[in-house]
């Protein structure tokens, strides 16, 4: 049968769980979501899937800061390890602790920044990175990055070299991503679906199969948010092109990678930078 998952009130909204939140399945969230445009405006007429429909800055009941803070998809609660943290604050401990539970020492969660959805990923690098190259010793892998069309676009260690890239070097074992898929911009999971793709398991090499993939359910492309490289896409609204540095699209529709999250450490909160906010429009 297929899963599916109840729609949330948006942030902010007195409305619990009622007939404007109901329950869809796959194929009616690939309704809602298939038109950027009228999906958002679906979206929020539902009061759905949330953060979707809100915009960068929009400050809200429970945010409205620089925190990034736990999203749980409804019907997760008991599925995923920060089941019980919708709206909190994300501590960065919160995954390190996380971590020792994975057999790959990898974690990851939904989360909201500021109105937008992301994903923050925890990554062993700084234990793995100085060994041999292995399955299930991840670590972060800097790419070549192409357009669609196979243009080369630049390098993922622009990221050391680019003084203006400096907020977004890696750090601390852990990045955060912006999550809107660049096909039609539904929201990718993070083993939220289970398949071979979200398996709890690392390939080295950024190949589609190995698991730890962002999965979006809506037509199935995958990321890998341990691969960075340099991306290109356009501003939907302008169609002015920029580049960015993302984490690779590995399958399915999806054109290019989704964009990195500047973040920092303040005390043990995980907050977010507004560096880079012209890298977040292609879905305008
Ligand atoms: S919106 Fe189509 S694969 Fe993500």
């Amino acid at each position: 049968m297929a899963r599916r998952f109840r729609l949330r009130s948006l942030p902010g909204s007195d409305d619990e769980v009622s007939e404007s939140n109901p329950v869809i399945d796959r194929r009616e969230f690939m309704r809602y979501s298939f038109n950027t445009a009228a999906g958002v405006i679906t979206m929020a007429s539902l009061g759905s899937i949330g953060f979707a429909s809100l915009l960068m800055g929009t400050a809200d009941s429970s945010g409205g800061d620089t925190a990034v803070r736990f999203w749980v998809p409804s019907g997760a609660e008991d599925s995923v390890w920060y089941g019980d943290r919708h709206l909190e604050s994300m501590s960065y401990s919160a995954f390190v602790n996380a971590a020792t539970d994975s057999p790959t020492g990898m974690v990851g969660a939904q989360g909201v920044w500021s109105g937008l959805p992301v994903n923050v990923m925890y990554v062993p690098h700084t234990e793995n990175a100085s060994t041999p190259i292995a399955t299930d010793k991840p670590r972060f892998q800097f790419m070549d990055g192409y357009t669609e069309s196979g243009k080369y676009v630049g390098s993922g260690y622009e990221l050391e070299e680019d003084p203006a890239l400096a907020p977004l070097s890696i750090h601390d074992n852990l990045v955060v991503i912006f999550s809107r898929c660049t096909h039609l911009c539904c929201i990718p999971g993070w083993q939220l679906v289970q398949n071979d793709f979200t398996n709890n398991q690392w390939t080295p090499g950024a190949v589609d199969a190995g698991g730890n993939k962002l999965f979006c359910i809506c037509h199935s492309s995958r990321f890998d948010p341990t691969a960075i490289e340099k991306n290109r896409n356009r501003n939907r609204s302008t169609g002015a092109e920029f580049d960015y540095i993302g984490i690779r699209r590995t399958g399915g529709p999806a054109p290019v990678g989704l964009p990195l999250i500047p973040w920092i450490i303040t005390g043990d909160t995980i907050e977010a930078l507004p560096d880079f906010k012209d890298w977040y429009t292609y879905c305008d």
